[in-house]
């Protein structure tokens, strides 16, 4: 097969990485790609929300599967425009999308299917804004509801903070369009887990657990960012939890979306807190975490592209994916200042004949070459994820690797998986 990824961060490295093993793939393309994945697959330059050039691309190169990474063009309907153009690809319909693409949309969809999630309303009026202030107990959460980068969710610890934060939205459109309509939320108390599901349409199939750290800093201090590194098995997970939220939160969501007109296939992705009434629904992204992804492809046995296809086909009734017994985890370096302003263009060394055996692997994520050097061209720049017979085995040889790794300008938390440890 010929296969196309979308995406250039250490997700779709992952990704490129597992599918090129498979060997379904005979040629593998990434648009566009960074410089560790040139190692797995002919990168092209098209940009990820460039749907119009990455469509023409998959019939001219008569693409057979395509793989959609990030939430961006699948909010934009790229598999829409790809099931049109009859490309088969791994990814909700814009109209699925909703579920990342409107945090509202969730929460009228939980609220109707009596989905857990924290109390809520929707307005993009200060007024009705201030007025549901009035009665709350802080602090309390307000949400731009469209896609604002990862940066449109701000706990508000006062009144006073609330206001701000609606206004800016509202009045300054701080987050543009995206921020123009509001959740307003009632804040849980809990710890968070992400869950993951392949889902066809109608099936549901969860796959192992995976916990990120979203802060910036040791202990979970400083400023929320894409994540820091991830580690898999997450202890929280048991069955009896696994059960309850597909039988609460996934399954109803799926069978939802089927009865709107609007079948969810892709991955599914759960952010959930668990809170001394069960497990509530945060939101849901409807593409891999990153770098949560890192650890699943490191603990995924099977062929991964069946499973890709099987999800876009509705075809995961009695299928069945195997894992390794193996703990993984995933350290992510990133330029010094991330998630604020940072630098781009400083030089990597150290990484040649660092990685390659089955315990350890370098996914590139924010990476260019220059030459021979390796350059930094982003915020998250590499994800050094290791497999050990325990979580406390593969964060020992991840940062041993990264010991090695010589790059003055990066930064990276050392205390990744602590939660699981402790
Ligand atoms: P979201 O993008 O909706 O997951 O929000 C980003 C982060 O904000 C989450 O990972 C949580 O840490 C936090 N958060 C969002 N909603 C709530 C809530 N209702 N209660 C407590 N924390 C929340
Ligand atoms: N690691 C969190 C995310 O992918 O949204």
């Amino acid at each position: 097969m010929r296969i196309l990824v979308v995406g250039s961060g250490g997700r779709e490295h992952a990704l490129c990485w597992a599918i090129a093993a498979s060997p379904l793939c005979e040629q593998l393309y990434c648009a566009p790609g960074n410089a560790g994945i040139a190692e797995q697959a002919e990168c092209v330059a098209i940009a990820a929300a460039d749907i119009d050039g990455l469509v023409a691309f998959a019939r001219d190169q008569t693409i057979d599967f395509v793989v959609i990474g990030p939430e961006a063009p699948l909010v934009a309907g790229l598999a829409d425009r790809l099931a049109a153009a009859e490309i088969p690809a791994f990814g909700p319909s814009a109209a699925a999308a909703r579920l990342e693409g409107s945090k509202g949309f969730v929460k009228d969809l939980c609220a109707a299917h009596n989905i857990p999630t924290a109390a809520y309303i929707r307005t993009d009026d200060p007024d009705i804004a201030a007025n549901w202030l009035a009665g709350q107990d802080y602090p309390v959460v307000i949400k731009a509801d469209g896609l604002a980068a990862g940066k449109g969710v701000t706990i508000a610890e006062t009144k006073q903070q609330a206001i701000a934060a609606i206004d800016e939205a509202l009045r300054d459109r701080r987050f543009g369009d995206a921020g123009a309509e509001l959740v307003l939320e009632e804040f849980l108390p809990g710890e968070e887990l992400s869950f993951f599901a392949l889902v066809d349409g109608r099936t549901a199939l969860p796959l192992i657990g995976a916990q990120d750290h979203k802060r910036a800093h040791d202990g979970d201090t400083g400023p929320n960012t894409g994540g820091m590194g991830a580690y898999s098995p997450a202890p929280a997970l048991t069955p009896a939890l696994e059960t309850e939220i597909m039988e609460r939160i996934i399954q109803p969501t799926v069978r939802a979306m089927a009865a709107a007109g609007c079948p969810y296939r892709g991955v599914l992705y759960a952010g959930l807190i668990l809170t001394a009434d069960g497990p509530q629904l945060l939101e849901y992204n409807v593409r891999f975490g990153d770098p949560e992804c890192q650890v699943l492809m490191m603990r995924l046995m099977s062929d991964i592209l069946p499973a890709l296809i099987a999800t876009s086909d509705g075809m995961l009734e009695n299928f069945h994916l195997r894992w390794r017994d193996q703990a993984a985890l995933t350290v992510v370096m990133a330029a010094k200042g991330y998630p604020g302003d940072y630098r781009k263009g400083t030089e990597i060394k150290g990484l040649s004949g660092l990685a390659g055996g089955d315990d350890l692997q370098i996914f590139h994520a924010g990476t260019r070459r220059q030459g021979d050097r390796l350059l930094a061209n982003g915020g998250r720049v590499l994800n050094i994820t290791a497999q050990g017979a325990s979580i406390a085995e593969a964060q020992r040889k991840a940062y041993a690797a990264i010991d090695r790794i010589d790059w003055p300008e990066g930064f990276c938390r050392r205390d990744i998986g602590w939660r699981a440890l402790s």
